[in-house]
């Protein structure tokens, strides 16, 4: 009888401890979603479901600190920036552009060839806290992308188009803004 009764004591600090880190991990669900607020306040050009969609589905974010925050979506930069770039090689091969098209094309994938060392930079530039380096190399990706975009955009002819890209420049675009709106939140925090 004495073993049951103790039963519930010592399961009662299990209780607490799986209660504290319930309340850590809300703590951090809100982090992103407090981050990704003010973010949208900082640049209308940020959507917040976007911000809250993208910053949640990355691995360990939730557990992320707001200095983890800014290296997730650096990274996510990265990963779509390195992905798009791959996926422009693929559309020149496997589509008979127009001359116009495939001129563009081309402009695109130079200029995301770029963006490539530019955002790896960007990563080393905030783990070595230069913010200020880190933000010119997220804008130097955020241009490729709106470069890319525009480019479409001259046919001419009088007529605009979107680009094969669209997603892909909305993406990176939105994607560098987060991240650049990160920094700035912890710039001004200076307590990181
Ligand atoms: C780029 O980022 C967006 C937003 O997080 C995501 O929805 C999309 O799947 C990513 N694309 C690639 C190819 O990684
Ligand atoms: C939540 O974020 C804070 C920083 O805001 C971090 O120090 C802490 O480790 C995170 N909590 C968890 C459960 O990872
Ligand atoms: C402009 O050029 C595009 C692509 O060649 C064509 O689809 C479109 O019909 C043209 N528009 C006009 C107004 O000529």
């Amino acid at each position: 009888m004495n073993v049951f009764s103790s039963i519930p004591l010592t399961i009662l600090p299990l209780l607490f401890l799986l209660c504290a880190i319930e309340t850590t991990l809300a703590q951090n669900v809100s982090l992103i979603r407090n981050t990704c607020k003010t973010s949208v306040t900082n640049d209308p050009n940020i959507k917040l479901n976007f911000c809250t969609t993208s910053l949640q589905a990355a691995p360990a974010s939730r557990c992320a600190s707001l200095r983890g925050l800014a290296m997730i979506s650096i990274r996510l930069l990265r990963y779509n920036v390195t992905d798009t770039r791959c996926l422009i090689k693929q559309l020149e091969k496997t589509k008979n552009w127009d001359d116009f098209n495939k001129r563009r094309l081309n402009d695109c994938l130079e200029v995301y060839s770029d963006a490539i060392p530019s955002v790896k930079q960007a990563m080393k530039s905030f783990n070595a806290k230069k913010y200020d380096d880190a933000n010119i190399q997220i804008t130097a990706v955020m241009d490729a992308a709106t470069t890319c975009e525009d480019g479409f955009k001259e046919r001419g002819n009088g007529t605009t188009s979107s680009s094969p890209l669209k997603k892909r420049n909305d993406d990176a675009f939105q994607l560098g803004a987060i991240a650049l709106s990160v920094l700035r939140i912890i710039q001004r925090a200076r307590v990181i």
